[in-house]
């Protein structure tokens, strides 16, 4: 058994301010939440681009994506590594598989940020304590300010009318169990940096638009450049 008291934090010689410096922007995580379906991944991907048009240097974490390798499920696994591995580490969707995922997936993206790098991420994240523990997480290894919470605001109705995996349907049917907003709940955020109304006909552009000028607000980026 590892015991964390053998383990020593070894620093690193280059730091955060020279990063941030030679890129030219402050690290920041923009962290995505809201239903499956709602336009996260959409808004997000538009966000990516915007920012890189201005000269920002962005990486972009997507829930489904990250399922596809370091949160993968257990079937994904268990070919490579065998089935009590796969048991061990792959990530379902109840509550505490998800707890896991947005806690690695957080970890990740305070490494990022403190790379100076604009970290854009969209996960369901669907319970508050575990999207609140990401921002301590980010905060603590950076300062107040580097997590902005965007809570793409869609209503159930319209995500489940486009249903654009078909996985609504099926949750609907049984087939797929603990789906959020379905058949496992959805902790919206109190007090988001930004709430994104995804029911109007706002465009992804529109939406990411308006994170833009949140940004812009908050000395993320410059008024007329990318960076800050
Ligand atoms: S989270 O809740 O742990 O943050 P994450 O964002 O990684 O979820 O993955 C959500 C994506 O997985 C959804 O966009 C959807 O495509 C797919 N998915 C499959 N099963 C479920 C489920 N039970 N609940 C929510 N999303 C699901």
């Amino acid at each position: 058994m590892a015991n964390s008291s053998d383990i020593v934090w070894h620093d690193a010689s280059v730091q955060r301010a020279a990063r941030e410096e030679r890129l030219g922007q402050r690290g920041v995580v923009i962290w995505f939440t809201g239903l499956s379906g709602c336009g996260k991944s959409t808004v997000a991907n538009e966000l990516d681009q915007l920012l890189n048009t201005l000269g920002c240097t962005t990486i972009l974490l997507d829930g489904d994506n990250l399922r596809h390798g370091l949160c993968a499920p257990p079937d994904r696994l268990a070919k490579e590594h065998g089935e009590d591995f796969a048991s061990r580490f792959g990530l379902g969707f109840a509550e505490m598989d998800r707890e896991e995922n947005i806690r690695r997936v957080g970890e990740v993206s305070s490494l990022f940020c403190t790379a100076g790098l604009i970290t854009l991420t969209a996960f369901v994240s669907p319970y508050r304590r575990d999207r609140d523990r990401v921002r301590a997480v980010v905060e603590s290894n950076g300062e107040k300010g580097d997590f902005i919470e965007v809570f793409m605001d869609t209503p159930l109705e319209v995500c489940e009318q486009r249903d654009p995996k078909g996985l609504y349907k099926k949750a609907r049917s049984g087939e797929i169990k603990h789906f959020t907003g379905i058949s496992d709940p959805y902790e919206p955020p109190e007090s988001p940096e930004l709430r994104l109304d995804g029911g109007r006909n706002a465009t992804p552009m529109d939406l990411a638009e308006e994170v833009i000028a949140s940004l812009r607000g908050r000395g993320v980026i410059r008024s007329t450049g990318g960076e800050s």
